[in-house]
Parts: structure tokens; sequence; C-alpha cells
């Protein structure tokens, strides 16, 4: 079998007296979009924010493409392939896109451009090259005619876009993508499911998103891992996760 892009082991993780993550083990196949979701709690965030290094795990392991990167910095992450985006917007608002999209690359770049010590010529020309390839990255999310606004005057959606810029100016293999939909209306939605298509094959990375919204994940997801109070309760295709007594029930439990 082919060594997952991303993979979450035994992970636990509580707050006080609350278990936020039970022992919590999927995967993600390369080159494929994974969902995960869940009622409201039951841990979603929790394990985006283990993943991408901002809380650490009690315990259990994860890898991205095999090694173990459990316990490390997004920074240090971002080196190892794993790019994210964030449920609220972390843009900083009164820089323009491309400023946006630059400063999440150099963040890639070890010791960033200033302190690399290369000559000047060298280092314009290096700049140069991000440049383009940030704007390039604009041009395929559809925000180039944004380039030098700033990020505090856009729609929601086209900040969307920026989010999503950002942690693809990282060049991740595995990229997370936390509730792109939200906030958003239908419209606005089938946009995003298009786009999070769109990246998937033209980049030919691995995305794990977590969503509310069922019809996007039903239309763009090949797996999903369903939580619920911390525990992984459900784990297949859209088809067999609709179906799952257990997601129903969980579901079902949220209206009360
Ligand atoms: N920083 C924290 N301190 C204390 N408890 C927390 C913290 N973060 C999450 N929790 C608790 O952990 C559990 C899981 O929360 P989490 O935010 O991961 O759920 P979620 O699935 O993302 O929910 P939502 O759909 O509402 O975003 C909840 O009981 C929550 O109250
Ligand atoms: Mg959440």
């Amino acid at each position: 079998m082919a060594t997952s892009a991303l993979a979450v082991e035994n992970v636990a993780l509580s707050f006080g007296g609350v278990k936020a993550l039970d022992q919590v083990s999927f995967s993600v196949a390369p080159g494929t979009i994974h969902a995960l979701i869940g009622p409201n709690g039951a841990g979603k965030s929790t394990c985006f924010n283990v993943i991408s290094g901002v809380y650490r795990a009690d315990s259990g392991v994860v890898r991205v493409n095999g090694n173990d990167v459990t316990g490390l910095r997004p920074h240090q992450l971002a080196t190892r392939g794993l790019g994210r985006s964030f449920q609220n917007l972390a843009l900083s608002m009164h820089s323009t896109v491309l400023d946006n999209v630059m400063l999440a690359r150099h963040s890639r770049t070890r010791g960033g451009f200033l302190a690399s010590g290369v000559r000047w010529p060298a280092m314009v020309a290096e700049q140069r090259k991000h440049t383009a390839r940030a704007v390039e990255i604009c041009e395929f999310l559809g925000i180039e005619r944004l380039l030098h606004a700033p990020v505090g005057g856009l729609s929601y959606g086209d900040a969307k876009r920026v989010d999503i810029a950002r942690a693809l100016a990282t060049e991740p293999e595995v990229l997370l993508l936390d509730e792109p939909a939200a906030g958003m209306n239908a419209g606005e939605t089938a946009e995003v499911a298009e786009l999070i298509k769109v990246v998937r094959e033209a980049l030919d990375i691995s995305i794990l998103l977590v969503e509310h919204d069922m019809t996007l994940v039903m239309g763009v997801a090949d797996r999903i891992t369903v939580l619920d109070f911390g525990k992984v309760v459900a784990d297949g295709t859209p088809a067999e996760v609709r179906n799952d007594p257990e997601v129903i029930r969980a579901y079902l439990g949220e209206q009360d």
C-alpha cells in the first residue's frame, strides 16, 4: 500500500476533563480529498490544530508522507509539505493581497530573505521569482485583479481565496482547509467546491477539509472521517457515511 499523504495515529488530547480527541486515527491517501466532519464540539478544529502544530497532543503520532511530524511548530510543518488555511481568517487586513501571499511564501524559505546573507543582486532575482509565483497562484485562484487591493476591503469570498492562496504559497503537498465555505451562500459554496477540485487536480496535492456544509462535503470528498465527542464514529466513502446509523444518530443528537 502507498504511504499515506497524512496519517493521524491514536491521537488524544484533553482540556481539563474534556476528551477533545480520544484515540483518533485516520489517513489521507495521496491525491485525494478527505473530509473531517462531525457535530459542534466533536473535535474537528482541535484535530486540525494538532495536525498543524498549533496544539500539542497528549499522545499519538502525526505523519506527513510517512515522516513523523508530531509536535513540530506550524512554520516547521510548512517546510515539510503541510499548508493550512484558517477558520477565522488570519490575514493582515491593511496589507495587499500580494503582500499577504508573499509573507506566507517568505515564512517558508529557510531563515527568510533578509537573513539569508546572499548578495543583493541574487536576492533581487530570488525575490522576483517568488513574486512571479505568488502572482501565478493568485491568477489560479481568480484573484489576480485584486493583487494590490488591501485585504480588509475584500468580499468574504475573495478573502477566503486569499487565505487559500497563502496556504498554497508554501507549495504544500498536503493542504488543510478549515471550513472553506463557512459564512457563504449556496452560490459561493458551489464556487469553493469547484475551486477545491481544481486545486487538487492542477497541483496534484492531497486535501483535508473540515466543513459543516454537507452538500459541499458529499460533492467533493473521496473519503470522510466522522468525529463525535472526540472519537471516530465512521470512516468511508460519502455513500457509506451518509447511510451509517452512527452518523445519523450523531447528527440527530445535535438537534436535541
Ligand atoms: N482551547 C480549548 N480549551 C478548552 N476546551 C477546548 C479548547 N478547544 C476546544 N475545546 C473543547 O474541546 C471540544 C472539541 O472542540 P472543537 O473546537 O475541536 O470542536 P469542533 O468539532 O471544531 O466544533 P465546531 O463545529 O463548533 O467548530 C469541545 O468540547 C470544546 O469545548
Ligand atoms: Mg471547529
